[in-house]
């Protein structure tokens, strides 16, 4: 694939699947612009996301964040091409809001509409500017929705190797960091305190060590936190700053060694691999990039992850770079009536 092509669309992309209201303008696998408003303050008092605050929420913004976009790309919207949106997974309300916008924009515009999978936009993030990767690729998507390992002898045949059973990783980060009042969504405050703990001050378990499948399963971990904190707090009013870093660490030990374990037994099945993908929110950890490299080099794999932060939680660029690939590889438009949201897309096993 060649960064960017002369024939290569100018698409406008939009992804509502969380709570994030993205849009950007992509061609090829350049990036012209890379909207994000976000809604965590609004779901911060609950703990979490609302499904359905959150889709009224990107209907009030949609409007003006394709407008920024446009603005920052330098680009009017009767230059645009492709209409590009995610379908799934996510929030059914919440992908709703971006579907039927991209639907909108297709129909007035009278321009091909083009359906991506969220996951797929994950993965390909690293593709952006233009950056060749090589395959054969194992990828760990890592995220507060979805741990996934995957297997990619291409681009455009993504085969699902495994996931989370219960809680995916960036979520047990957020849950841990709650607990230890370090408010919401906490992963990155909660890893910022673990730099400083003992990771060996607790010993929680590593989970599924001897399952023999390349699954995940966060629960477990969770509650052995859960309970620590109980006891401790048993006899005393509230956690030492010692205690939080400690737990944090402990937990973040664990929790990393635990992906690990299923990435290393991953690469001794598929030895083919040449690339170790890690992208999705958790890919901004430098601890777990650090950790990985590491793993990477001893089976002689290069380790990528996305060039920025911004690419590595939800956005919208990294669907216009989802739907190039699958434009490049001859996907067909879709039926503009027929596209509709699916919640719990999945990759084929
Ligand atoms: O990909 P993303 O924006 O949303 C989903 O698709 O879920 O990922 C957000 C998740 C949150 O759970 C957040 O706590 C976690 O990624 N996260 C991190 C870090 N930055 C974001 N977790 C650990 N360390 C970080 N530096
Ligand atoms: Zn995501």
């Amino acid at each position: 694939m060649s960064p960017t092509t002369p024939q290569a669309p100018l698409i406008l992309a939009i992804d509502t699947s969380c709570d994030e209201t993205s849009v950007a303008v992509t061609r090829g696998f350049n990036i012209l612009s890379n909207t994000i408003s976000s809604q965590v303050r609004q779901h911060a008092k609950f703990g979490g996301v609302v499904p359905m605050l959150a889709a009224r929420l990107h209907e009030e913004k949609i409007g003006a964040v394709i407008e920024i976009a446009l603005r920052q790309a330098k680009v009017d919207l009767s230059q645009i091409e492709v209409v590009a949106v995610t379908y799934g997974p996510g929030l059914a309300p919440a992908l709703q809001t971006g579907i039927a916008k991209a639907k909108q924009l297709a129909r007035e515009l009278d321009i091909p509409l083009y359906g991506v999978n969220h996951m797929h936009g994950h993965l390909t993030s690293v593709l952006a500017k233009g950056r060749s990767v090589e395959l054969p690729i194992l990828a760990l998507l890592a995220s507060g929705g979805h741990t996934e390992l995957l297997a990619v002898p291409d681009w455009n045949s993504v085969q699902l190797l495994g996931e989370t059973l219960d809680d995916a990783v960036g979520e047990a980060f957020d849950k841990v960091a709650k607990m230890l009042g370090l408010g919401y969504p906490g992963g990155k405050v909660l890893s910022a305190l673990a730099d400083a703990g003992n990771e060996h001050s607790y010993m929680f378990p590593i989970p599924m060590k001897n399952s023999g499948d390349l699954n995940f399963s966060y629960s477990g971990l969770k509650n052995a936190v859960r309970l620590q904190i109980e006891k401790l707090k048993n006899n005393q009013p509230y956690l030492s700053q010692q205690e939080i870093q400690d737990i944090a660490a402990s937990f973040r030990s664990a929790a990393f060694a635990h992906l690990r374990d299923k990435v290393s037994k991953a690469l001794f099945t598929f030895p083919e691999t040449k690339t170790l993908v890690l992208a999705g929110g958790v890919a901004a950890n430098t601890f777990l990039r650090s950790q990985l490299r590491h793993l990477a080099n001893s089976h002689g794999v290069k380790l990528v992850f996305p060039t920025s932060s911004k690419l590595c939680t939800d956005n919208a660029a990294m669907i216009g770079i989802s739907a190039w690939v699958e434009i490049e590889a001859g996907k067909k438009r879709e039926n503009i009536e027929k596209l509709d949201r699916v919640s719990n897309l999945r990759f084929a096993e």
